[in-house]
């Protein structure tokens, strides 16, 4: 889990995860990705920098229109899939900066290219990816971001998110990993009450 090559992939990817808190989402999305991967036999090396590169294409959408570009009702689907077409040609320079194997590349970038717009998952390798994607917004720092995005009450947003955990994940190792956090979140919102979240 520690290959100089991710940290090169970071490195490149950085001027482009300066938006929409995704550095974070991406370093949190990479911890849930290798917790999956211990449990899951896959490809660490396409698993790793689909994460780190997948959501490059935020980058080029303007910053005022991202929201309406994803969370629980996407207005505008064409701009969400903008940022999948986009991060394809970014993640696909990057890979090729530092050499990385062509028939790797290629299912990254299949990945990536469809990351939030298709429904379902063509490896192993896709369902970990779209599954520590998703974890992203179960976790603490996530859940807090997206419910205020979005300004749903937080157990209701809880709430919602824990009738969607069959429905979004795909391995059985996400969905104890959602179940858990989720458990979590409200527990966290019930100490809290409004405050804090
Ligand atoms: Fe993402």
């Amino acid at each position: 889990m520690m290959e100089p090559v991710y940290d090169q992939l970071l490195e490149l990817a950085a001027p482009y995860l300066d938006t929409r808190d995704n550095d974070l989402h991406v370093r949190t999305a990479r911890q849930f990705a290798e917790r999956i991967l211990e449990q899951v036999q896959a490809d660490e090396d396409i698993v790793i920098p689909a994460i780190l590169l997948h959501d490059l294409g935020w980058k080029m959408i303007p910053e005022e229109l991202q929201s309406t570009a994803y969370g629980p009702v996407i207005q505008d689907p064409e701009l969400n899939r903008k940022h999948e077409v986009e991060g394809v040609r970014l993640a696909r320079d990057i890979l090729q900066q530092v050499n990385y194997d062509p028939a790797k590349t290629k299912e990254i970038l299949t990945i990536i290219d469809g990351h939030d717009s298709r429904p379902v998952a063509l490896s192993v390798n896709d369902q970990i990816v779209k599954d520590a994607d998703k974890l992203w917004r179960l976790s603490e720092k996530g859940f807090r971001l997206f419910q205020r995005t979005f300004g749903i009450p937080p157990m209701e947003f809880a709430e919602w998110f824990s009738q969607q955990v069959d429905r979004w994940f795909f391995t059985d190792a996400a969905k104890v990993i959602a179940r858990q956090e989720i458990a979590n979140r409200k527990a966290e919102v019930a100490r809290n009450g409004s405050k804090g979240t």
